[in-house]
């Protein structure tokens, strides 16, 4: 059997190791789940929100290493932005925020960004 060793850049090897924002909002204002279908991950994302600001984020990850990454830089960017900045913060960004990933990681950076959009859209459409 051949391995295919990916390279990670220290930021994402950080994130991997120690992953912040981990875990659930029970009483989430906002709350967004998105899968890949390629490979079976997941990721939800929750929200509360305090004045227009995104004042607690959480995710959890059913993921591969660089989807617990990426999750967890998600959660860095969007923490005290306003709704409009967390509906902004793209895939790209986070994938720039960490430095890079692998071309065969980049669709990991989906998950996090697409769920936090979703509970943003989720919380909109609510209030
Ligand atoms: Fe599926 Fe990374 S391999 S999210």
């Amino acid at each position: 059997m051949i391995g295919i060793a990916i390279e990670y850049t220290e930021k994402v090897m950080d994130h991997f190791m120690n992953p912040r924002n981990v875990g659930e909002i029970p009483d989430a204002d906002g709350a967004g789940t998105v899968g890949n279908q390629v490979c079976g991950d997941v990721t939800n994302v929750y929200i509360k929100v305090t004045d227009g600001r995104i004042s607690d984020v959480k995710f959890k990850t059913f993921g591969c290493g660089a989807a617990i990454a990426t999750a967890s830089m998600t959660t860095e960017l969007a923490l005290g932005k306003t709704l409009q900045e967390g509906l902004a913060i793209t895939r790209d960004a986070v994938a720039d925020a960490l430095d890079g990933l692998p071309e065969s990681k980049l669709h990991c950076s989906n998950l996090a960004a697409d769920a936090l959009h979703a509970a943003i859209k989720e919380y909109m459409a609510k209030n």
